[in-house]
């Protein structure tokens, strides 16, 4: 983390007149593998990364909330007794607050600073980063000692059930439980977790295509209930067994009947769901022998069935993975998140790391004439809270 508190502290008092008496942080997360598969029950293997979103506060004695946005040089006003919608960014502060008072949780008003080191719409979970954080913070606001997993499971009900967006767990869980040198392999069926610590020898780059999504643009649903779909039309043909609430119930080893009953388009979601799972054990496993070039392969057979199956590359994240598998010390690449633009992530070999990154830079500003931003990020701790520095 390179947020600096004693300066963050020193703004917030100035903003607000007083100094802050609590602080949190929350990482954001880059996805290695298993992608579009957590709504689907699926296997997923993300690492938190060495990029927070740092929350600073002080208590109210009544139920409102100041918030300050450091980044995007913004306030908001809201009530903790009415909250509303408003489409923007402080809907991420509010849902945490909806979603602690939905389980019970008495949050007291705050005054809040906001200050983010994660990209903002590159698929780095910057939202979930702002809703663990918040959930850290209002948390030790209310002294309410929530376990990890539980301030996750609030995070992700913000998004789901105020800000709107059906997106799965996955991201809330890493901000939440990341570990230091480790990838989180996620069984979002289960939601059992294991920590598949990543080899010395390798390195992790994100690159930013550059390209905005919007998850709530429509297409992330879109390919949600393209599976719940799929999963139907497998039950009706009796594939998967009636009961099945998710595509987790089939395995590749169904991707023959499968064909034989799906329609072209749910057939390429479903084969790409099927086949991704298998990837995040075929990674998870190659990590656990230091092997990063069998990594690499499933990383980048990764990638082709994101661009081919589930149709969620754009020209601009293909062209990195391509430069980047064509680099030399590049073991895989992928995109990571959603898709519809955002970064890809490369595995690459440590000590060839600063070359690969000037190499794929130099490579995609060759062709769109512009130089992507790139991060050599490490895999880092999940949220916690802070300690303020004495003024
Ligand atoms: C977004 C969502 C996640 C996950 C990914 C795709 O990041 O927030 O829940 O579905 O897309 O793997």
């Amino acid at each position: 983390m390179s947020h600096d508190l004693l300066r963050l502290s020193c703004e917030f008092e100035e903003r607000f007149g007083r100094p802050p008496e609590l602080a949190a942080r929350a990482p954001g997360r880059v996805n290695l593998i298993g992608e579009h598969t957590d709504y689907n029950g699926g296997l997923v293997l993300p690492c938190a990364i060495d990029r927070d979103t740092v929350v600073l506060g002080a208590r109210r004695d009544d139920a409102r909330f100041r918030v300050h946005s450091r980044e995007l040089r913004a306030d908001a006003v809201f009530d903790a007794g009415t909250l509303c919608r408003t489409g923007g960014w402080v809907d991420y502060v509010q849902g945490v607050v909806f979603a602690l008072a939905e389980r019970g949780g008495r949050v007291p008003g705050l005054d809040l600073a906001i200050a983010s080191e994660v990209p903002e719409g590159a698929g780095l979970s910057s939202s979930a980063a702002l809703e663990v954080a918040i959930a850290t913070l209002l948390a030790h606001a209310a002294e309410d000692d929530l376990p990890p997993r539980e301030r996750a499971r609030i995070a992700h009900r913000a998004e789901s059930g105020f800000v709107g967006v059906a997106c799965g767990v996955m991201d809330q869980l890493a901000s939440a439980m990341g570990r230091e040198g480790a990838a989180l392999r996620i069984d979002c069926t289960s939601l059992a977790i294991s920590v598949v610590p990543l080899p010395e020898a390798a390195a992790l780059l994100i690159v930013d295509s550059g390209v905005r999504h919007r998850l709530s643009d429509g297409e992330y649903n879109r390919r949600r209930r393209e599976c719940e779909v799929a999963l139907a039309a497998a039950q009706s043909a009796g594939v998967a067994p009636a009961g099945a609430a998710t595509l987790r119930a089939l395995t590749t080893a169904d991707l023959p009947a499968l064909a034989r009953s799906l329609d072209a388009l749910s057939l390429r979601r479903v084969r790409h769901v099927l086949t991704e799972n298998d990837r995040v054990d075929e990674v998870c496993d190659a990590l656990a022998k230091g092997d990063l070039p069998r990594a690499g392969v499933a990383l980048r057979a990764g990638m082709e069935s994101l661009r081919r199956d589930f149709e969620v590359a754009v020209p601009e994240t293909e062209a990195l993975c391509e430069i980047g598998d064509a680099t030399p010390g590049v073991f895989g690449s992928r995109m990571t998140g959603a898709g519809f633009g955002g970064c890809t992530v490369h595995l690459v070999a440590r000590d060839m790391a600063g070359g690969a990154q000037s190499a794929i830079v130099a490579g995609f500003a060759r062709r769109y004439g512009r130089a992507p931003r790139a991060w050599l990020v490490r895999a880092a701790r999940g949220a916690e809270r802070l300690t303020l520095p004495a003024a």
